[in-house]
């Protein structure tokens, strides 16, 4: 069968992008990285993508008159890959309307927090901050609203006493390395539908244990 071509959006470190990388060069996984866009020339992430010899293109905004073209050159660059699906992967730029209307279901993302909470930026923190006992990562179909869309997957993770911004962070990112290559292997494998905004897995079963934190 052939593989799910995927696009890749980054920013920045390029950690998640690195677990597609490793997923991708197992054999037997369904998908493939076709190419990488980042909004910013010389970050980690587009050195590790050259390092696995991945076609790489930085698209920044400011180097077009409008937003309007910015989005065609983006739409363009894509459509010449067959791009199936396009996996933000810590990408800081918000799309326009026009583009994720054009992905329709197209386009997923990992975001590091139990969502629909703590949506946006520093999220680790303000779950700190918050008290909430849990925390974890999220793996959605992209909508029109930052940090929206139908859950495919989510990864727990508890909040310590004694955490902070980076421990919970690297705690959550674990998870992160895990879930995102899981759900588009489910998306690739065909098994995902969404139905009234909520995603059915085909073939999934449902952990049957109860967790409380702290235990006391
Ligand atoms: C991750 O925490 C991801 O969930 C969020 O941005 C961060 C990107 O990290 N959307 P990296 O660039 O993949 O290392």
């Amino acid at each position: 069968m052939a593989k799910l071509k995927l696009c890749v959006f980054i920013s920045g470190r390029g950690s998640n992008l690195q677990s597609l990388i490793e997923a991708c060069a197992d054999d037997g996984y369904p998908a493939q990285i076709a190419l990488v866009i980042s909004n910013k020339a010389g970050i980690q992430g587009l050195e590790r993508a050259k390092a696995a010899g991945i076609q790489t293109y930085v698209i920044n905004i400011k180097d077009f008159n409008s937003p309007n073209s910015f989005d065609i050159s983006m739409i363009e660059a894509i459509k010449s890959f067959n791009v199936d699906l396009i996996c933000l992967a810590g990408y800081m730029r918000i799309l326009s309307d026009n583009f994720v209307d054009h992905w329709h279901d197209r386009i997923v993302n990992i975001h590091p927090s139990l969502l629909p909470s703590f949506r946006g930026l520093d999220v680790q923190q303000r779950a700190i901050d918050a008290g909430v006992r849990f925390s974890g990562c999220t793996v959605h179909y992209v909508r029109r609203d930052m940090d929206t869309g139908p859950i495919i997957l989510q990864a727990v993770v508890p909040v310590l006493n004694n955490d902070n911004a980076y421990t919970l962070t690297e705690r959550i990112l674990i998870q992160e390395h895990r879930i995102y290559p899981l759900a588009i292997k489910l998306i690739a494998q065909g098994r995902t539908t969404i139905k009234n905004e909520r995603v059915l897995i085909d073939g999934a079963t449902h952990p049957d244990s109860i967790l409380i934190n702290p235990e006391v």
